[in-house]
């Protein structure tokens, strides 16, 4: 049904589709550099509108601007530097100059009524995510959407049904996925090396105290602010620990576990249980660093620092998934992917695998990671490494332009971000519940028995 409505969607047949078929097989030469673009030289390429241009947006943009194939149509943030920002970016890379959107909150609407723009990128506040992502899939731009995808179950299904009644498609821009040693262990999962799966420990474990609170005048800068007073993330992210007692963030975690266990293609998580420690993090960092008599230490922060979900799926694999970002820690996605043969576990880079490890030892991870690296980081892996972030965010943006310029569903798709961003409002419920179990809504109403998994093993996105 859902193949009826997008074949008979007015916007399925833009025709960068067809025009852009050489320039999607050239992919797969690394995309070149080129400036001095114009858009009327450019009618082959694809256009893309960028809405929030702060920290995360502009590593979009520098990556999109690496690439032969797409053009920087229009951008749009609230935030003058920002946009002066972008301005000299782009013109000490002497690239066409794009439509400026900076007028309100809402002028990304506008943005979006231009025909110059096939694709938005939408790096906002979490909070605009959703209704972001409803306007463009409305306006039928295919939409990429930075992580978590949505606040509320209501949100989530916003997104599931948006797209399905628009045929818009939707892509969470989950970096982590694309992670070298994350698609390495998809290698050996889907080479069947760990078995049957059985267990995954994941989740965001990052001391994002210098983050969330700052001086106001640069993102990591020191000091105490958040909110009106902050810069960057402590602007808007701060206010939802202190308003929330849940896994705000649990999709760099669960995402590349989802996809190794076929959530939403053949398996589907059921039900969550989720604990909360008490918070004292963030309160203990505004005392040492602003003192007693700072305006906030008087906050009362809800979120727990430690809190512990765990999911079932169908199949009957359990998930932990963990949010950690208020108390002194070394970085980890703590990741763990166990079966029926043995299990690789990030902290101690290590894999045992049973008649090939030396019973009850563990071998380095490193040998297993390089045997199984992923056919894509074999291929742009060099290329990749200068995009940011260990190289993910070149593969992920990848996925993204080269699934807009077909059109087709993303890798990741609107079911999954619906899915890992229902993670949010359950475990809130269930920590309000004494880690009561809260069942997931099915978000592909039936059909994640028969979608097939995505073709993860090839060397194009
Ligand atoms: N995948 C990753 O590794 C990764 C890394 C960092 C951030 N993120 C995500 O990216 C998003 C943005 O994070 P960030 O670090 O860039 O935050 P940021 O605060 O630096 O940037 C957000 C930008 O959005 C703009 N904005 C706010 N409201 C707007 C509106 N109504 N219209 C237009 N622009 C608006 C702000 O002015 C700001 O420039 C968040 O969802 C965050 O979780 C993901």
């Amino acid at each position: 049904m859902l193949k009826h409505i997008i074949m008979n969607h007015p916007k399925s047949r833009r025709n960068f589709i067809k025009k852009t078929a050489i320039v999607g097989a050239g992919i797969s030469l690394l995309p070149n550099l080129t400036y001095g673009s114009t858009i009327e030289n450019n009618k082959d390429k694809l256009k893309i509108g960028l809405i929030g241009v702060g920290l995360r947006g502009i590593n979009h943009l520098n990556n999109l601007l690496l690439r032969d194939d797409v053009l920087i149509t229009a951008i749009c943030d609230i935030d003058n530097v920002r946009i002066q920002l972008v301005k000299n970016i782009l013109k000490k890379k002497n690239q066409s100059v794009p439509k400026f959107f900076n007028k309100d909150d809402y002028d990304y609407r506008n943005l979006l009524e231009l025909k110059e723009v096939d694709a938005v990128i939408i790096s906002t506040p979490w909070l605009w995510h959703t209704r972001m992502a409803k306007d463009a899939m409305l306006a039928g731009k295919y939409t990429g959407v930075e992580v978590s995808a949505a606040n509320t179950m209501e949100e989530c299904w916003d997104l599931v049904n948006t797209h399905e009644q628009t045929g818009t498609h939707l892509m969470i821009l989950e970096n982590v996925n694309y992670r070298r040693d994350i698609m390495a262990v998809l290698n050996m999962v889907k080479q069947d090396v760990f078995g049957e799966l059985v267990h995954f420990r994941c989740g965001y474990q990052h001391d994002l105290r210098f983050v969330k609170l700052n001086d106001g005048k640069s993102a990591y800068g020191k000091g105490v602010e958040f909110g009106e007073k902050g810069i960057s993330e402590s602007k808007w992210r701060t206010q939802h620990s202190v308003s929330r007692n849940a896994d705000v963030y649990p999709t760099h975690g669960v995402g590349p576990m989802a996809t190794m266990c076929n959530i939403n293609r053949g398996n589907r998580f059921s039900s969550i249980t989720s604990n909360a420690t008490k918070g004292i993090g963030l309160h203990n960092y505004i005392v040492k660093n602003g003192g007693k008599d700072h305006p906030n230490a008087n906050v009362k922060f809800k979120q727990g620092d430690v809190i512990t979900s765990t999911i079932e799926t169908t199949n009957g694999e359990t998930i932990i998934v963990t949010h950690d970002c208020n108390l002194p820690r070394p970085y980890s996605l703590g990741f763990r992917v166990q079966g029926a043969n043995g299990l690789w576990e990030v902290d101690g880079n290590r894999i045992y695998i049973e008649g090939v490890s030396e019973p009850h030892k563990w071998d380095k991870a490193d040998e297993w990671l390089k045997k199984y690296d992923h056919p894509l980081w074999k291929k742009f892996g060099e290329h990749a490494l200068g995009a940011g972030h260990g190289g993910m965010d070149f593969f992920v943006i990848n996925a993204f332009v080269e699934s807009a310029k077909q059109n087709i569903a993303p890798p990741l798709d609107v079911y999954d971000a619906a899915a890992w961003s229902a993670i949010t409002p359950l475990s809130e419920l269930s920590i309000e519940n004494n880690g009561e179990p809260q069942n997931f809504p099915d978000f592909t109403r039936g059909l994640w028995i028969k979608r097939k998994p995505y073709n993860w093993i090839k060397n194009t996105y």
